[in-house]
């Protein structure tokens, strides 16, 4: 297979027939728009979250820990958010069939989070709030590649 965005479709069809449905801007008004798939009974009915949103939003937690250890000047509080970013992106990629350029993401983002834990570990406040800004910029990037490549596909 090519390395083309086919890959991340058919990860967006597992997801819809887990149950959560592939959308990246998840407004409600969305859910009506969705392209339902033939033959997968109730499970796309309910707009339950998968296990990959899951560990999404568990990332967002992680990246207010880091807010607020910068803020306040808390290092440890600033390190231990980066770990648990490390930890829940090693789980979240698990889950992603892998993919060219979503791996290529995925690498950016463990480097900017490494960059991170390094500069709260050596006390740095503002190498760690310009690593905080490179790390929601990736957050950023990797939601657009997820996005048109979806567009692209449908
Ligand atoms: C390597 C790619 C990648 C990176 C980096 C990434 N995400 Fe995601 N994110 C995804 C994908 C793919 C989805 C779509 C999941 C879905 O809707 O099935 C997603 C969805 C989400 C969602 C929506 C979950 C929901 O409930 O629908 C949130 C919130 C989120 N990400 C937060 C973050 C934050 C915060 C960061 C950075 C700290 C981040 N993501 C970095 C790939 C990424």
């Amino acid at each position: 297979m090519k390395l083309s965005s086919r890959r991340i479709l058919s990860l967006g069809l597992l997801l819809v027939a887990l149950g959560g449905g592939w959308r990246m801007a998840s407004d409600s008004s969305e859910a009506a728009t969705q392209p339902q798939l033939e033959g997968q009974g109730a499970a796309a009915a309910e707009p339950k979250k998968t296990p990959l949103q899951l560990f999404m939003r568990k990332k967002l937690e992680a990246t207010q820990k880091v807010m607020e250890g910068l803020v306040v000047e808390d290092y440890e509080m600033i390190a231990q958010g980066a770990k648990q970013l490390k930890a829940i992106s090693a789980a979240a990629d698990f889950v992603v069939v892998k993919e060219a350029m979503y791996t290529q993401h995925a690498d950016e983002f463990r480097r900017v989070v490494d960059r991170l834990e390094k500069q709260a570990k050596e006390k740095r406040l503002d190498g760690a709030a310009l690593a905080n800004m490179d790390l929601t910029l990736s957050c950023i990037e990797c939601h657009r590649f997820v996005r048109s490549t979806l567009i692209t596909n449908k």
